[in-house]
């Protein structure tokens, strides 16, 4: 697939099945994130990769962390919450590791990290893998961060499913370019 193609064309992918990318592929994800373009090539990511029983692990510290916060949980909420990870064969953790720096701040270093997962989506869907970048709540929890050992000065940005399209892609919506873009200045 051409680059422009898959610029253009990818879609994110919310129903995975394995398996999940091989180890080549998962070197080229992660050769791709290392290209991000990036202030003063100060590396500010991180990234783990879960498979397997780690995938059950996290589900664990999913609840964990949870039950924490109520120890009331309804037992389709934890098991729901157990099975999460397990939306896909692989997922990677994508950390921010933000340094003090005289010239590029904490919102560039963020932004580095934010393209490095741009080019692991862009990269899985060229390959004809599935991808989607997933947040919510639970990457600022005390307790995952713990688990997944974060430093103090560390962010979670992402945790990125990847595996094989188990569903018809979306077409990619269309916007309009005037919608979005104007020539500056503006003609009066
Ligand atoms: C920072 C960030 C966090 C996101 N978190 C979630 C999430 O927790 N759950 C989810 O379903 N989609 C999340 N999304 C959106 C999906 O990754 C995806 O972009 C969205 O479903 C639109 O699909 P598309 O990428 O094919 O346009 C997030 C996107 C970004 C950029």
């Amino acid at each position: 697939m051409d680059a422009i193609t898959a610029l253009t064309e990818r879609v994110s992918v919310a129903q995975l099945t394995g398996p999940g990318p091989s180890q080549q592929q998962l070197e080229q994800l992660y050769t791709a994130a290392f290209r991000a373009p990036d202030h003063a090539w100060m590396r500010p990511w991180r990234y783990l990769t879960i498979r397997g029983e780690g995938l059950s692990t996290l589900g664990d510290v999913f609840v964990e962390a949870a039950l924490k916060k109520n120890t009331d949980l309804a037992e389709d909420k934890i098991a729901k919450l157990r099975k999460k990870p397990q939306r896909a064969p692989l997922m990677i953790v994508a950390i921010a590791n933000i340094q003090e720096h005289a010239k590029v701040p904490a919102v560039e270093q963020r932004l580095a990290v934010g393209a490095g997962i741009q080019n692991i989506l862009i990269a899985a869907y060229a390959m004809g893998l599935g991808a989607i970048w997933r947040t919510g709540e639970i990457v600022n929890d005390e307790h995952v961060r713990g688990a997944l050992g974060l430093k103090e000065s560390e962010e979670i940005l992402g945790f990125i499913y990847l595996g094989h399209v188990n569903c018809k892609l979306k077409k990619p919506p269309v916007l309009a370019l005037e919608d979005y873009v104007q020539e500056w200045p503006l003609n009066a």
